[in-house]
C-alpha cells in the first residue's frame, strides 16, 4: 500500500469547504494542513478536525510532509508569496485564483517550471465547467481562434432574476453572496473584473499567446436597467455579460468583457442564473460549447478536487509531471483598442417630444457613417418626453462613440440611457 499524498488547504470558505468535504471521501489523500484567517470562526463542516487549523498560511507552505498546496484564498497579497513559497518548497500547486493567474500568470508558471512543479486552475475559469484540461489536451491539435463566453456565475443570476422574476439588482446581489457565488467584494464580479481575469487566462492558454490583462477591455453590468431588458426581449434579444475573445488573420487579439443583446436562438441567450457557457472555436473540430455550473461550494470543489486528483495520480510515477498541463507560450499578443473595433449597438434615449427628433438622430447617424436597422419611439410620457431605441448595423465604435457624444449635447435629448453591443 502506497503512502497517503499530504495535502494543504490555504482557506477554508466556500470552495475550501467544499474541497475539504469532497477530499475526506479519497483513502489515498490525507489533509495534514488548514490555514484560515479567523481560527475562531464557526464553520458548517462535520467533523472538523480542528487541531490541524492554523492561522498561519506560510505553516501550510513551509511544512516539509505536504507535497500539493491548494490555494483557495484569493487575491494577490498573501497568495502570490505563499504560492511562489511552497513551489520553491518543492510543493504542486492546485489554485481558484483567477485574479492571481490573470495578472502574474507569467512569472508564477516560470517560477513553477524553473522548480519542476505544476500549477493547475482548472476552478479559476467557470468552476465546475471542465474546460482548461481540455483545452490544453484533446483540444490541443485546434488552433482556436474564438471564443465567446458567460464566464461569471453572479452576473448571469444577477440578470437573470432581474429579467425572469423582475427581482431589484439590490435584493438579488445579496441572494448570490449568500449562496457563496460573489467575489469577498462583489465590485469584481458586477464590474466586469472577475470575468475578465478569467477571459485573459482562457484566450492565452487557448490561443497560446500571452494576453496582458491591462489590455482587456471591460464593462460591467451596473448600468443595466430593467427599461432595457424589456426592451431587449421585445426585440427578440436577452442581455448578457460577454466574455469574447477573438484572434484575426494579423495575430491581433480582441478581448473584452461587456453586456451584450444576445438573440434569443443563440445558445448563450438560454445560459441562465449560475450556468456558465463557454463556446470555443477552431479548426479542425468547428464550435465546441461546454456548460455548467460556473460557481458555488461543490461545483468549484469538483474542479478543484479534479486537479488535486490528475497531480497524485502522477507523483511517484514520473520526475515531469503533468507535460501538457504546463505554460508553453512565450510570444506576447497583439492587441486591438476597442475604439478600433465594429459592432452593432443598441441605442437608449430619452428624448423631448418636438418636431425634427427622429430625423436629426438619423442625420448624425448618416453624417458618422452610422446605417440604422432600426428606430423605435414608444408612447409620449406626461412631461412630454419619449423613449427612443436604436439599433444600429455594423459600424465603427469611433463613429459610434462620436454620434453618442452629439447626442449628448444635443437640447432635444434629454439623456442617453444606455448603450449596448448587440451580438453579429
Ligand atoms: P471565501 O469564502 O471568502 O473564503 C476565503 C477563505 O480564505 C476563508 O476561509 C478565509 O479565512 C481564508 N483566508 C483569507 N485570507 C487569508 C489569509 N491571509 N490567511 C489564511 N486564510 C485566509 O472565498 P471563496 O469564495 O471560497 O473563494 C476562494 C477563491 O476561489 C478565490 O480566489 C475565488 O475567486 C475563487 N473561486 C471562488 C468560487 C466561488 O464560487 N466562490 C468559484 C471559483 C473560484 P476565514 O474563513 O477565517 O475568513
Ligand atoms: N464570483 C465568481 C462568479 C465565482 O460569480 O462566477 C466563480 O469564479
Amino acid at each position: 500500500m502506497k503512502d497517503k499524498i499530504k495535502i494543504g488547504l490555504i482557506g477554508l470558505g466556500t470552495v475550501g469547504s467544499g474541497v475539504y468535504k469532497t477530499l475526506r471521501s479519497f483513502d489515498n489523500i490525507e489533509i495534514v494542513k488548514i490555514a484560515v484567517r479567523d481560527k475562531n470562526k464557526k464553520r458548517d463542516i462535520e467533523n472538523l478536525d480542528e487541531s490541524i487549523i492554523t492561522d498561519n498560511p506560510y505553516e501550510v507552505v513551509n511544512d516539509p510532509e505536504i507535497q500539493i498546496v491548494a490555494e483557495l484564498i484569493g487575491g494577490i497579497n498573501p497568495a502570490f508569496d505563499l504560492i511562489k513559497t511552497a513551489v520553491k518548497n518543492g510543493k504542486h500547486i492546485v489554485t481558484a485564483n483567477k485574479e492571481l493567474l490573470a495578472k502574474h500568470g507569467e512569472e508564477l508558471f516560470n517560477v513553477a517550471e524553473a522548480n519542476n512543479k505544476v500549477v493547475l486552475y482548472e476552478a479559476a475559469i467557470a468552476g465546475g465547467i471542465p474546460l482548461i484540461m481540455p483545452v490544453k489536451t484533446i483540444l490541443a491539435g485546434n488552433k482556436i481562434t474564438k471564443i465567446k463566453a458567460i464566464l461569471n456565475g453572479t452576473t448571469n443570476y444577477i440578470l437573470t432574476k432581474m429579467d425572469m422574476q423582475g427581482s431589484s439588482y439590490d435584493e438579488v446581489l445579496k441572494e448570490a453572496q449568500e449562496l457563496g457565488y460573489a467575489e469577498s467584494d462583489p465590485t469584481s464580479d458586477v464590474e466586469g473584473f472577475d470575468a475578465a481575469y478569467k477571459i485573459t487566462t482562457l484566450a492565452t492558454i487557448a490561443f497560446h499567446k500571452r494576453i496582458k490583462f491591462e489590455n482587456v477591455y471591460r464593462e460591467g453590468i451596473t448600468k443595466i436597467r430593467p427599461e432595457d431588458m424589456k426592451a431587449a426581449n421585445e426585440m427578440g434579444y436577452k442581455i448578457k455579460l460577454i466574455a469574447s475573445a477573438e484572434l484575426n488573420e494579423n495575430g491581433q487579439a480582441d478581448v473584452r468583457v461587456h453586456p451584450m443583446l444576445i438573440r434569443k436562438t443563440q445558445t448563450l441567450a438560454h445560459i441562465d442564473y449560475v450556468t456558465n457557457a463557454v463556446t470555443l472555436s477552431g479548426h479542425p473540430v468547428g464550435d465546441v460549447t461546454l456548460s455548467g455550473p460556473g460557481a458555488g461550494e461543490f461545483p468549484t470543489a469538483s474542479s478543484v478536487v479534479g486537479d488535486i486528483l490528475a497531480i497524485v495520480s502522477e507523483i511517484g510515477n514520473t520526475d515531469y509531471l503533468l507535460p501538457m498541463m504546463r505554460c508553453r507560450h512565450e510570444e506576447n499578443a497583439k492587441s486591438i483598442e476597442i475604439s478600433d473595433t465594429e459592432n452593432k449597438y443598441y441605442l437608449s434615449m430619452t428624448a423631448r417630444n418636438s418636431i425634427g427628433v427622429i430625423g436629426r438622430i438619423g442625420k448624425a447617424c448618416e453624417d458618422n457613417n452610422i446605417s440604422l436597422a432600426s428606430i423605435v419611439q414608444k408612447e409620449v410620457e406626461k412631461d412630454n418626453s419619449a423613449r427612443i431605441t436604436v439599433i444600429t448595423e455594423i459600424c465603427k465604435e469611433k463613429d459610434m462613440q462620436n454620434v453618442v457624444n452629439i447626442f449628448k449635447n444635443d437640447p432635444a435629448i434629454i439623456s442617453v440611457n444606455s448603450l449596448i453591443r448587440v451580438q453579429l
